[in-house]
């Protein structure tokens, strides 16, 4: 990934029983532009290679019984130190459905972080004790569960690589998306001027910029009142 990491401002280390799937989609696009130009460096562990037996075991029966299998905590508390040697400052993040719930509020405190040590869960998850003694915090990417804590891995790190200094060209371009201020953003348009009989709102073709921002601010407020009325409500408790 990248070479000597040494200089980046945002490291992330992400531990994984499938390191192959790292970067993964992280690599193409914004994201990968950034990574090939050192703006961010992207590490993985396997727990398997931390593992205490000759079988590289990581995971056992759950204690009291009960479906599925538990990652061991000895086992991945291993992991987590030898992560904190490549990142030692790291904000230690198990991903977890049961987690604080990622949104963009909280992606823009993660950007802030130098360091980020994910930990991605498999089977029925981590021990409860490798949480405790190593004191990681759950973050959840939204109420279902998936089969493993990568994916929930690539959007953090998604949301968080692209409000780093430099990854998308014009900062400006940040500033109108959705959940800025609590409001999602307003529709947009390109050419073709008509597409199937639906054109672009007329006041888009005018050129007059203060009569576009009204348009856009007013569709921007309709669409979050219709579709989010939870985001709706806390701009109207902030007034
Ligand atoms: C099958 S899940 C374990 C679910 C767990 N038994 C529960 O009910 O909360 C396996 C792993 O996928 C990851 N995962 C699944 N859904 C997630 C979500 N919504 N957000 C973050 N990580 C998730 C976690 O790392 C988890 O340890």
């Amino acid at each position: 990934m990248a070479d000597d990491n040494s200089q980046t401002r945002f490291k992330a280390v992400c531990l994984t029983l499938f390191p192959e799937l790292f970067p993964g989609p992280l690599g193409c696009s914004v994201t990968g532009n950034a990574l090939k130009q050192g703006l961010w460096s992207l590490d993985t562990l396997n727990y398997r290679d931390f593992a205490l037996d000759k079988h590289r075991t990581v995971d056992d029966t759950p204690a009291g019984g009960g479906p599925g299998m538990v990652m061991r905590a000895d086992v991945a508390a291993q992991t987590i130190d030898a992560g904190l040697k490549i990142a030692p400052n790291a904000r230690r993040i198990y991903l977890s459905p049961r987690g604080r719930m990622f949104d963009q509020e909280f992606a823009k405190e993660l950007a802030l972080e130098p360091e980020l040590l994910l930990l991605c869960g498999r089977f029925e998850g981590l021990d409860e004790r490798a949480i405790e003694a190593r004191q990681l915090e759950e973050v959840s990417i939204g109420d279902f569960v998936m089969t493993g804590g990568e994916m929930a891995a690539y959007c953090l790190l998604d949301a968080v690589v692209r409000l780093l200094p430099g990854v998308v060209g014009a900062a400006s371009s940040l500033d109108n998306e959705s959940f800025e201020a609590n409001l999602l953003e307003h529709p947009h348009y390109t050419r073709p001027r008509e597409f199937e009989g639906l054109e672009i709102p007329s006041v888009l073709l005018e050129g007059n910029h203060k009569k576009i921002d009204e348009w856009r601010q007013a569709e921007a407020e309709a669409i979050t009142k219709l579709r989010r009325p939870d985001l709706w409500q806390k701009i109207e408790g902030n007034e």
